[in-house]
Order: C-alpha cells, then structure tokens, then sequence
C-alpha cells in the first residue's frame, strides 16, 4: 500500500477499533491542454498526479472521519458546506441511480493540496465512489463512477464543472495522458513519457486560492452558452474557426478559445505520439495566450511563471484547471527545473506575490482499490 493508504487504514482503526474491509484512492489531476473545454462538449488531455485522497472503508456504522480536517460527519443527510459534502454527495448520486449503497463508516487521508486547482475534491469524491461499488458489489464500470460523481458535485455541492476531472481521477493510466471526448465520453490513453525525453512537469501552485463556486467559472460557461446559441449549434464543440466572425465582443473572445483549444488538444495527441515534445509546448504556450486574452481567466502570478518558463527555454507552460488562481504547469529539461523554481520564487518576492509552492510530477496511476 502506499504511504496515505497506510494513513487511512491507520485513522479506520485508531477511529473506529476495528481493522478497515478495503482501502481505496484516487489522484488529483493536472490538464496538460484543453481548458474549459469539457462542458463544451470538447476535448480534454489531463494526467494524474502523484497525490492522493485515501479512503479506508467499511460496511455498517455510518461516521466519515477525516484526518486532514480531524472531524467526523454523518455519511449521508444534508450538505452542510464541509469536506464531508464529497462523498456524501457520492453516497446521494448512487441513490438517485437507483445503487443500493448500505451504511458505512471510512476513514479518510489525502496529500492533494486544497484549493490548488489539482482537483482534491474530484479525488475524494472517485475514491469514495470506487470503495463503495468494491464495498458493496455494485459492480459500475469506471465510466458509470465518474458520471455519478460529476453528478454528486453539480447536483449536491452545487458546482457546475464539467467532466474532465472525475475522468482523470478514475481513468488515467501511470505513464499516460487522457484523451476525453467530452461528448461521446469516450476516453483513450495516450502514453507520455517525458522523463524518456529527459523533460519533467514542474507545478507552480501561485497560491491564490480559487473556489470554482465564487469564480467567474459559472459566467465563463453561461458567456459560451450564450455564444453557442447565437451561432445556433448545440455546444461550441460544433463551431468551427470559419464560424467566429458572427460573434463579437464577450461572446466572440470567448468561443474563439474553445474552438482553437479544442484543436490545439487533438494537435497535442498527434504530438505525442510522435514525442515531438517541441510541437507539444508549443501548443501549451498558445492555450495560455488564449485563455489569457480570449478567456481572460489567468492572473499576474500565472503569466509571470508562463514568461519566466518561456525565458529559461521551458518547452511549454501554461495555467492549467479553470484558471484564476491555481496553477501552472511547465515542461522543462530534467535539468532546470531548480534553476526556473528559484527564478520564479525571487519574481514572485520582488512582486509582492504569495510565495509558490512548486511539485515536479509525472504521469500516476487513476484510482485504484489498495486491497
Ligand atoms: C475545473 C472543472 C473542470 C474543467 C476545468 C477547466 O477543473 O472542474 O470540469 O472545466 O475547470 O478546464
């Protein structure tokens, strides 16, 4: 097991006296191109991380403990805003499916920073649900999970994300990138290798906290509905570049980065499967250029460790998850990475900005049942 697993099964007997029937988790994730895509009906290419949320679970009881926040709430009734809102909103979205989940108790245990853009809340929730369906013989294939746990953060927390990151949580494969089709939902592995090339992925979280609810998330997606129905297709999947000049203003700069991010992405899977690593940040810059001007979701702190990145000769970086706060990622020589993570911590003191924390990753399993 690993080291958080361990932690959990550890809280599960320290907590309840009893040793835990099945120990689960699920990964945070980082989207290497196609942001804002996913509830567009576009294309997305996130990879796990090396982080985890950790559930140790079993049957009868009904006590969630967490020791992150070192509390325990009921499995199911209300949402009352904590952390305990994810998988009770898992245990809800089994039951408006029709799933008989029984009582249980878990434990739970996670290193995915909160608050990051690295989608803890995504992780928390693909855990539960993968230890439920163990627990309780429901036998949903990863796919069924992932729908029920966007459905358990729209419906029951109330945020209105799209798929991509309940995809990445359950689905990602060690050494592979995601590709998702957000319409079909099908999904494909595609392998990415970067440390073969002799490149990393270095993280910056800016620490500038975002909560996806009191963002401009919820308007960013209304801005493209709206430019959707203006051009008269279904979602912005269906437009193409020959379509923008009907739109103007908001809704023009809007639809103009889905519909090039949604062709930058399925470029960046042609580029790695030729490991043209050169091709693939290339694109990475271009999708931050556009969600800086088009989508007008990045912040100071991100374009500052974009421009640094591109100065120290990284290959590609751009901010990655929904942007306005969170962080950036860079694909850089294995090499560099402490020379562009100083860099960047010096700028950012000079600037008065919140001190980053930097995380170098590579491409981790999906969730997985410990034992
Ligand atoms: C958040 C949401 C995702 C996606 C990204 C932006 O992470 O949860 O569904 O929309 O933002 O790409």
């Amino acid at each position: 097991m690993r080291e958080i697993e361990e932690k959990a099964a550890q809280a599960y007997r320290t907590e309840f006296g009893e040793d835990p029937e099945l120990v689960a988790s699920a990964p945070g994730r980082i989207n290497l191109i196609g942001e804002h895509t996913d509830y567009n009906g576009g294309f997305v290419l996130p990879c796990a991380v090396g982080r985890r949320v950790a559930v140790a679970a079993a049957a009868g009881g009904g006590e969630l403990y967490s020791t992150n926040f070192e509390e325990t709430h009921p499995m199911s009734g209300e949402k009352d805003s904590s952390w305990a809102d994810y998988p009770r909103g898992v245990v809800w979205a089994f039951g408006e499916e029709g799933r008989k989940v029984g009582n249980f108790r878990a434990a739970y245990a996670g290193d995915v920073p909160r608050g990051a853009g690295l989608s803890s809340s995504a992780a928390i929730e693909a855990a539960t649900a993968l230890a439920l369906d163990a627990l309780f013989g429901l036998g949903l294939d990863r796919k069924d999970l992932a729908v029920l746990c966007q459905k358990a953060e729209n419906e029951f927390v109330g945020v209105q994300s799209g798929i991509m990151d309940q995809y990445a949580s359950l689905l990602c494969e060690e050494g592979s990138a995601l590709l998702v089709d957000c319409r079909s939902l099908e999904a494909e592995s595609v392998p990415l290798d970067l440390t073969g090339s002799g490149l990393a992925l270095l993280v910056c979280d800016t620490r500038v906290e975002r909560g996806l609810a009191d963002t401009g998330y919820n308007d960013r997606r209304a801005a493209c509905e709206r430019a959707a129905r203006t051009l008269g297709v279904e979602q912005l999947r269906d437009a193409g570049v020959e379509d923008l000049g009907r739109l103007s203003g908001e809704e023009l700069r809007r639809a103009r980065h889905i519909v090039t991010e949604n062709a930058r992405v399925l470029e960046a899977v042609e580029a790695l499967r030729t490991e043209d690593f050169r091709e693939l940040g290339h694109l990475m810059y271009q999708s931050h250029a556009s969600m800086r001007d088009d989508f007008e979701i990045s912040t100071r702190e991100l374009d500052a460790f974009v421009e640094l990145a591109e100065a120290a000769g990284a290959l590609g970086a751009r901010l990655t998850g929904a942007g306005f706060g969170g962080c950036a990622i860079a694909v850089v020589r294995t090499g560099d990475t402490g020379a562009l993570a100083r860099d960047a911590r010096e700028t950012f003191a000079g600037r008065g900005f919140e001190e980053p924390v930097f995380y170098e990753f590579v491409p981790a399993a999906g969730a997985e049942v410990a034992r």
